[in-house]
């Protein structure tokens, strides 16, 4: 491709991209269509000649990449919505333009020294000791996986080895303790308490049931927010039970974690500077494109020790001390460079505006409490301690059964879904339907929040009169 041609691509491409984001308000923030749409329209052998590359990029820009979920639209409150900032879409563009593979020092000096500044970041912000260290990965589940092959060799390898977490954990992590070997049967769902947090006391109980049956505690995997409640387990004593048992702690912050660059949530997440390991996931509540995960140790060495694997053909990247190969702290050998994002981002806009734009999401889910609490038609159904509000449509008065309750709750999300441009999902709670909306977007304002419950309010209404 000629510079000309290759400068008019990237200008269409950013033009595209820039209008698309401006125009998202006013769009649904959802579109999908069925497969077998898809298929006839796309799968086609690959073409033996080009054609212009602008109609490939129109092409993509116009037929694929709108049939997806608009997780950064303003009204995205489902699942975990992410709003990027644009110097994160640039970094990643960069990165790729100039074609970085953060594998080793040798292949990527200046990326691993980010990387080392983003890591330290994290760090201090966790208040973690100047021991501590880590890398970036795909995401928290990635982060999850690394830090349980840690904890199993800091176990020992046990033949039967057990680990522990909540019934409101998040499945990644039990997939992660399944890779590391954990057989199902030992991957202990710990009961949760009426916050959705870890019952200790029955974790204990557990411990001292499966050492005194020859089964070895392998780690204990707390949550510093939960995906569908946004519960945090209590830090503080979860840390002071796996040091007497001499337990690997790891906290999968992956949604949560972000609140520790404010002071509240400093506060909230109190003792996850004394965990063994933490996940964090920058591409969720720091404002980053996927994927953006990171995982941080209490002690840096740990991932070198049970990373690091000799390959002669890689003899020449080895710098000596100070010099880290990521490579050999993580299961990726060939790693973009995620650090770029996070890191011009902040550059950007600075840690106060961070920090302003995470604690909106968490004012707007108290705002967004409010409203539901106040309300004669919704009830909260968990209390609010990050961007998590969880509630359904059970008027007091009315004294509905929980099956037609949630015959009308199922009703009120389709039609959020199909009749409304706000996107919204739900979860169960100990088997209780419930509505959810996940607010963290810095798009979002407390119009997009108040409209979108003022029409589930609607919406739940007349499907309240459909039952009289
Ligand atoms: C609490 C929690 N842990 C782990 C994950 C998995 O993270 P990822 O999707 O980045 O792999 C998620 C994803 O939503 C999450 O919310």
């Amino acid at each position: 491709m000629t510079p000309e041609l290759m400068l008019d691509l990237a200008r269409k491409a950013a033009e595209l991209v820039v209008e698309w984001n401006e125009g998202l308000p006013e769009e649904n923030a959802w579109d999908g269509e069925f497969k077998k749409e898809l298929e006839d329209r796309f799968m086609k052998d690959a073409p033996e000649d080009g054609r212009p590359a602008m109609e490939v990029l129109e092409q993509a820009a116009h037929e694929i990449l709108p049939l997806a979920a608009r997780l950064a639209h303003p009204r995205a409150f489902a699942f975990i919505p992410s709003s990027p900032t644009w110097p994160g879409v640039l970094a990643d563009f960069m990165a790729a333009g100039y074609n970085i593979n953060s594998a080793t020092w040798l292949t990527a000096s200046g990326p691993s020294q980010i990387e080392l500044v983003v890591i330290e970041w994290f760090r201090r912000w966790l208040g973690y000791p100047d021991s501590a260290g880590g890398l970036l990965a795909s995401g928290g589940s990635a982060a999850s996986l690394e830090a349980l092959v840690g904890a199993r060799e800091a176990a020992g390898h046990p033949e039967r080895g057990a680990v522990y977490m909540s019934d409101q954990s998040h499945s990644a992590l039990i997939r992660a303790a399944k890779i590391v070997g954990i057989r199902p049967e030992y991957i202990r769902m710990i009961p949760s308490d009426e916050g959705f947090r870890i019952d200790v006391e029955a974790l204990a109980r557990s411990v001292t049931e499966d050492r005194a049956a020859g089964i070895d505690p392998v780690a204990v995997c707390a949550n510093a927010g939960t995906t569908s409640t946004g519960a945090i387990d209590p830090l503080e004593a979860l840390s002071d039970f796996c040091e007497e048992q001499s337990i690997w702690l790891h906290v999968d912050a992956a949604y949560g974690g972000s609140v520790v660059v404010t002071e509240e949530g400093r506060k909230l997440l109190r003792g996850i500077e004394r965990a063994d390991s933490v996940g964090i996931d920058a591409h969720k509540w720091f404002f980053q494109p996927y994927e953006a995960g990171g995982l941080l140790v209490k002690d840096a060495r740990t991932l070198e020790r049970v990373f690091a694997i000799h390959h002669d053909v890689l003899q020449d990247t080895l710098w000596g001390a100070g010099h880290p190969n990521f490579s050999d702290h993580g299961l990726q050998l060939s790693r973009s460079f995620r650090a770029l994002k996070v890191w011009m981002s902040i550059q950007t806009f600075g840690m106060a505006a961070f920090r302003r734009a995470v604690s909106k999401g968490m004012e707007l889910a108290g705002q967004a409490e409010k409203y539901v609490q106040e309300s004669t038609v919704l009830e909260l159904l968990s209390p609010v301690t990050l961007s998590v509000v969880c509630f359904r449509i059970n008027p007091t008065e009315a004294r509905l059964d929980e099956e037609i309750l949630e015959k009308i709750n199922r009703a009120v999300l389709a039609r959020t879904f199909w009749d409304n441009r706000a996107l919204m999902s739900s979860t169960l709670l100990r088997n209780t339907f419930s509505l959810r909306l996940c607010i963290m977007n810095h798009t979002t304002a407390w119009n997009d929040v108040r409209e979108t419950l003022g029409a589930i309010e609607l919406f739940g209404k007349e499907e309240l009169e459909k039952q009289e």
